[in-house]
C-alpha cells in the first residue's frame, strides 16, 4: 500500500529558523498526525536547502567552508523540529549523495531527451533572488525587496525548455482544479500563465558560483539552486529505485505562498512532466506570519519572532496550539504577543489545564483516585454526550479538510461545555451529601469522558499535552481515533498525581516587545 507522502519546503541554510519555518513544520506535522489517527500509513519528509549563492556568501562572510556552515545550520533547524515534536520520517539535505545523484540523473535524462540546450544569455541578475529578473518586475520603477540590487550580466548557460510546456500546464490546471489549494492560489497561477513563459536557466558558471551540484554533462557549471532544491521531493524517496512508488507521487507538498509561483506551480510540474515522472497530487500554499501591524517581518525592522523564545517560555505545545488556532490555513496572520498570551491563558491554562487539574483532584478526593462508573444518564449528561459525539464528527472532518483552526475551535467549545457542566453539577457540593453519591459518580465519569475525547482529538495539535492528559486520566497513549465514541473507557481507571499542564509564565522582559 502506498504511503500518504507529505513534504514541506526545505529551508534555506543561510539563516536561522524563524516563525515561518516553525509554523510550516507544525502545520505539516499536524496534518501527518491527523492522518495517522485515521489509520493511514504516512511518510513525512522535511529538510534543508544547502546550495546556492547566498549560502556561499554567508559562509565566506563567516570565514567558514559552506559545508561546515550547513552542518551548523542543519543542527539549528533539526533542534527546532525536535523541540516542536515534529515527527518527520526523513530529513533530506541537498548536499547528501543520495540527493546529488538523483539531481544529476534527472539532468542527464532531460539533456538526453533534448530538453536542455546551451545559449548565451544577457540580462539583469539579482543576487538576492538568485535569478535573472525582468524589467517588468520593477514596482513603481524600483526593484522590490525580494529582488534587491541587480547587475547586468552576460554568460553562456544551459536552459530547460520550460516554455514549450506552457500549454500543457494550462490544460493540466484546467483539468485538475484542486491541484493547488486554497483555490484562489490556483487562480493566481492560471493568471500568471497568461503571460508567455521563458525557458528556465538551470546552470550557473563555476566562475560565479561554486557551491552547487555539478552539471553531469559540463563540469564548468553547477546546477541552479531551485532545480536542485525541488528535486529533493523525489530524491529523498529513492527516485530510480523500485520502492520509490511506495511514496511517490507525493500526496501533498506544503509550502509558503512566496514559493508557489513560479517554482512549485510552474517549474516543478513541468520538470516532472518532461522527465516522465508523475506529478504530486496536491500543493498547499500556506500564508505568512506578519508582524503585529501587518508588516513583513524582517531583520532590519527588528520585528522577527524567534520561535524558540516562545517555545522556551510557554512550551512547544502552546506554540503549536497558537499557530494552528490563530491562522486560517492559506491566509496570512499577524503574530501578536497579546493574542498569544490570551490564547495561552484563556484556552490552554483555563479551559483545558484547569479542567484536568480540578477533575483529577476531585477523583482523588471523592472517589479514592479511581474513575467511578456513570449511572444512567440524565438530561445534562445526554446533552454533553451528544455534544461530544458531534464534536468527534466535526473535528475529524475539519482535520481532513485541513481546517485546523475550526477543528481546535470545536474541541475547545466541547471543553467549555464540559466546564459549564461541571459548574452546574458542582461535584464539590454533591460530595457533601450522602444522598447524592450517584450524581457525583456520574458527574465525575462524564467530565472525564468528555476530557478523554477532547484529549484524543487534540493529539495532532498538541501531542505531548494530549498524551499527558490521557496519562493523568489513567489511560495509555492512543494511536488512532477510528472508533472514538462516548464510552465507559475510564471505568475504574486510576488517575495520576495531578499536574499543571500550562503553568503561569513569568515573562519579566524575556521577550522583546512586538
Ligand atoms: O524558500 N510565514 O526556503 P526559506 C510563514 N529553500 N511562512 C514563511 C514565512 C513567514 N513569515 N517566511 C518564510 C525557501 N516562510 C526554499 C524552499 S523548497 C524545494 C525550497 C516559509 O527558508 C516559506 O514560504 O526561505 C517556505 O515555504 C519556508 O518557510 C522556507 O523558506
Ligand atoms: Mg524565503
Amino acid at each position: 500500500m502506498k504511503n500518504f507522502y507529505l513534504t514541506t519546503a526545505i529551508d534555506y541554510a543561510n539563516g536561522s529558523p524563524h516563525i515561518g519555518h516553525a509554523y510550516e513544520k507544525v502545520l505539516a506535522d499536524a496534518i501527518i498526525r491527523s492522518r495517522r489517527m485515521e489509520g493511514v500509513n504516512c511518510h513525512f519528509l522535511t529538510g534543508l536547502d544547502e546550495h546556492g549563492q547566498k549560502v556561499q556568501e554567508t559562509a565566506t562572510q563567516r570565514g567558514m567552508a559552506p559545508q561546515d556552515l550547513c552542518d551548523l545550520v542543519a543542527q539549528d533547524f533539526q533542534k527546532l523540529c525536535s523541540r516542536l515534536s515534529i515527527a518527520y520520517d526523513d530529513y533530506v539535505r541537498t548536499t547528501q549523495l543520495r540527493h546529488r545523484t538523483v539531481v544529476q540523473s534527472m539532468l542527464l535524462r532531460l539533456h538526453a531527451a533534448g530538453e536542455i540546450y546551451k545559449a548565451p544569455y544577457r540580462g539583469l541578475y539579482s543576487t538576492r533572488a538568485e535569478r535573472f529578473v525582468l524589467e517588468r518586475e520593477r514596482v513603481d520603477g524600483k526593484w522590490p525587496d525580494d529582488i534587491g540590487d541587480v547587475v547586468e550580466l552576460e554568460e553562456e548557460n544551459y536552459f530547460f525548455k520550460l516554455s514549450r510546456y506552457q500549454g500543457w500546464l494550462v490544460e493540466f490546471l484546467q483539468k485538475n482544479v484542486n491541484f493547488i489549494i486554497p483555490s484562489f492560489r490556483q487562480r493566481q497561477v492560471v493568471e500568471f500563465l497568461k503571460e508567455p513563459l521563458n525557458d528556465l536557466c538551470i546552470s550557473r558558471p563555476k566562475a560565479r558560483l561554486r557551491w552547487g551540484i555539478e552539471l553531469p554533462f559540463d563540469a564548468g557549471y553547477v546546477t541552479y539552486v531551485w532545480f536542485d532544491a525541488l528535486v529533493n521531493y523525489i530524491s529523498a524517496v529513492g527516485y530510480g529505485r523500485e520502492d520509490f512508488f511506495r511514496n511517490w507521487p507525493a500526496d501533498l507538498h506544503v509550502i509558503g505562498k512566496d514559493i508557489l509561483v513560479p517554482a512549485h506551480a510552474v517549474y516543478w510540474p513541468i520538470i516532472l512532466h518532461a522527465a516522465g515522472v508523475e506529478l504530486p497530487k496536491q500543493i498547499l500554499a500556506h500564508g505568512w506570519w506578519l508582524a503585529k501591524g501587518g508588516e513583513k517581518m524582517s531583520k532590519s525592522l527588528g520585528n522577527v519572532v524567534k520561535p524558540l523564545d516562545y517555545i522556551d517560555l510557554y512550551g512547544p505545545d502552546a506554540f503549536r496550539y497558537f499557530v494552528l488556532r490563530e491562522m486560517a490555513v492559506g491566509q496570512d496572520s499577524n503574530f501578536s504577543h497579546e493574542l498569544f498570551t490570551a490564547r495561552y491563558q484563556g484556552d490552554l491554562a483555563n479551559d483545558l489545564g484547569n479542567l484536568l487539574s480540578r477533575l483529577v483532584h476531585m477523583v482523588r478526593c471523592y472517589a479514592d483516585g479511581r474513575f467511578p462508573t456513570a449511572w444512567p444518564a440524565g438530561p445534562e449528561e445526554l446533552q454533553l454526550q451528544n455534544r461530544a459525539t458531534e464534536t468527534i464528527r466535526l473535528v475529524r472532518a475539519f482535520y481532513q479538510s485541513l481546517e485546523f483552526s475550526s477543528a481546535l475551535g470545536e474541541i475547545f467549545s466541547l471543553l467549555q461545555e464540559t466546564n459549564r457542566y461541571a459548574e452546574r453539577r458542582a461535584p464539590w457540593k454533591l460530595a457533601k451529601r450522602a444522598s447524592c453519591e450517584r450524581e457525583l459518580e456520574t458527574a465525575l465519569a462524564s467530565m472525564g469522558e468528555a476530557l478523554r475525547i477532547a484529549a484524543i482529538l487534540l493529539t495532532p495539535a498538541i501531542p505531548t499535552a494530549a498524551q499527558e492528559i490521557l496519562r493523568q486520566l489513567g489511560l495509555p497513549a492512543v494511536s488512532n481515533w477510528l472508533d472514538l465514541a462516548w464510552s465507559n473507557a475510564l471505568d475504574g481507571k486510576v488517575v495520576g498525581e495531578g499536574t499543571i499542564l500550562f503553568p503561569r509564565v513569568e515573562e519579566a522582559g524575556a521577550l522583546s516587545p512586538l
